[in-house]
């Protein structure tokens, strides 16, 4: 759920301390204080989950939805012990800094633990002690993502806090994280097309601009590839709300000390004077549409010191039409048009802009996204397979590496 970047510590205290400051007492004394600003709260249990169609809505916006109080159930930390057979390791789906998240199985209906062949898959987040993450990130979860309700954002449907297990319940997203497909090891994951990738992007930007549309919008603050979950159908949903936070009023910028967010999608703005913008996320958008077009990691320090930092390096590539091709994931060559390509680098250079004033809104982002993927003149080349373009990537892996001696 994101790092802290700054050189003070990071909120490394312990849940217990931290429990104790928050919320003196218990977790049933925790569950009523769940809820944005202390409002009407989420009450434990499957009937506050059952309420969840008769749930009074504010502001329906963008396909999406606030609702006036988080409709979560509180499940026993037994349950979710059942829905993963015991957590155990053949369950593991992966592990951020949050800890490690396992798939379960739940009934549709009831969200009881049961057998998967007969429920629903869940994923279910368990932290890690010894993160440096805790209560606050977990909190800000369940306050934000307990509200949102919209297609491209990942749907929480529960949690757990008993004494120091602090656990979360979410939707199953079957193709995992971008960043999997993006940068996971190529011999196990095709290569994802031109179309998919643009459909990608339009998804996490119709998530985006769903927060940034909102009364009080929501700055998300941790975008990243992975934190971009993907369905069957490749439709993209954002996960992970412990930084976001809400917005301030109008073009003011909250002012931090204490840096959060991932190396090499943070906004200058942000990383250098600690002022965090709505369009500072519209910066963490410009760097994964530079991932997606490239194929390469924000930051790689395996790469040769000019190409660590990918927005350094590509700026002038993107600057530049001619030299436009020569930033593209090889994977994807044939799949797409010059002028597919060069709109593309014109958006990402717009989103990357030092000043955040001149990066479009992620609505406009979103608007010149969808103009991209009507773009269906695709160059009169033959279409490379999937082995082929494996090969080509292999061969750009060795190019890399050479290039770094
Ligand atoms: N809802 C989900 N459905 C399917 N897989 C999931 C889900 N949530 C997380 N995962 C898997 O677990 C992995 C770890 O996710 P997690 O969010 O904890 O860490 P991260 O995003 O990689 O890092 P960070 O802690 O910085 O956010 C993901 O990459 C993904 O493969
Ligand atoms: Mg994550």
């Amino acid at each position: 759920m994101g790092n802290c970047l700054t050189s003070s510590p990071c909120h490394s205290s312990s849940i217990r301390s931290r429990t104790l400051s928050s919320t003196p007492g218990t977790s049933s004394n925790y569950s009523r204080n769940v809820g944005f600003s202390g409002s009407t709260s989420s009450t434990a249990g499957v009937s506050q989950f059952s309420e969840a169609a008769s749930v009074d809505v504010s502001e329906p916006s963008l396909n999406g939805q606030i609702l006036d109080y988080s409709n979560l159930k509180e499940f026993s930390f037994s349950e979710l012990k059942l829905a993963t057979k015991n957590f155990r390791p053949e369950s593991l789906l992966g592990r951020g800094g949050f800890g490690k998240v396992y798939k379960g199985c739940l009934d549709e209906k009831t969200l009881a633990p049961c057998k998967s062949k007969y429920g629903m898959m869940v994923a279910i987040k368990k932290l890690n002690p010894e993160s440096v993450q805790g209560f606050q990130e977990w909190q800000a979860e369940v306050n934000f993502l307990g509200r949102l309700n919209h297609p491209n954002l990942v749907k929480l449907l529960g949690f757990c806090w008993e004494e120091q297990d602090l656990l979360l319940v979410y939707e199953f997203l079957p193709r995992g994280s971008l960043e999997n497909h993006l940068f996971g090891r190529r011999s196990s994951i095709d290569p994802l097309s031109w179309e998919i990738r643009i459909k990608i992007a339009i998804g996490a930007a119709k998530g985006l601009a769903f927060l940034h549309a909102s009364e009080r919008e929501v700055i998300y603050r941790d975008f990243k590839a992975s934190n971009i979950l993907l369905d069957m159908s490749y439709n993209a949903k954002i996960s992970d709300f412990g930084l976001a936070r809400v917005g301030p009023a109008g073009e003011a910028s909250h002012v931090t000390t204490r840096i959060m967010g991932t190396y090499g999608y943070v906004a200058p703005e942000y990383m250098n004077t600690g002022h965090l913008y709505v369009k500072s996320d519209v910066y963490g958008f410009g760097v994964v549409l530079l991932e997606i077009m490239a194929g390469l990691r924000a930051h790689d320090t395996t790469r040769c010191s000019e190409q660590r930092n990918l927005v350094d390096w590509a700026k002038p590539l993107l600057m530049n039409r001619k030299k436009i091709k020569s930033l593209m994931d090889r994977s994807i060559e044939g799949q797409y048009s010059l002028k597919a390509a060069v709109l593309l680098g014109d958006l990402t250079l717009k989103c990357l802009e030092t000043d955040p004033r001149n990066r479009p809104s992620m609505q406009e982002v979103l608007e010149t996204l969808e103009q991209i993927e009507k773009l269906k003149d695709k160059p009169k080349v033959f279409k490379i397979s999937n082995s082929q373009s494996k090969q080509l990537n292999q061969r750009h892996a060795k190019s890399s590496s050479a290039k770094r001696h």
